[in-house]
């Protein structure tokens, strides 16, 4: 763990699959750390915060999809229903 990311700070995690639009082919990052202000999609905001990276995906059609909201999810980067989302 590295000690200097270590600050108070609220996430901005969700307990429910956010929704987003994507378009076929083109890349993403979703949050896996939980402080993006961009949720579910990562802004970043790992580097200050946290020594999780984002998850990087390809969208394989255009249309809504619903990812994780907090970042707690095993198949990022979307919902498993871990932590007893609301859906
Ligand atoms: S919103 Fe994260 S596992 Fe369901």
């Amino acid at each position: 763990m590295n000690l200097h990311k270590i600050k108070t700070k609220m996430t901005t995690k969700t307990n429910t699959p956010l929704e987003i639009f994507v378009e076929a082919g083109t890349k993403y990052s979703w949050c896996s750390c939980g402080f993006s202000k961009n949720m579910p999609l990562c802004d970043n905001a790992h580097r200050e915060f946290s020594d999780k990276k984002s998850f990087k995906f390809i969208a394989e059609s255009t249309k809504a999809i619903y990812l994780c909201g907090c970042s707690e999810t095993k198949t990022p980067p979307y919902c498993d229903g871990s932590n007893n989302c609301r859906s």
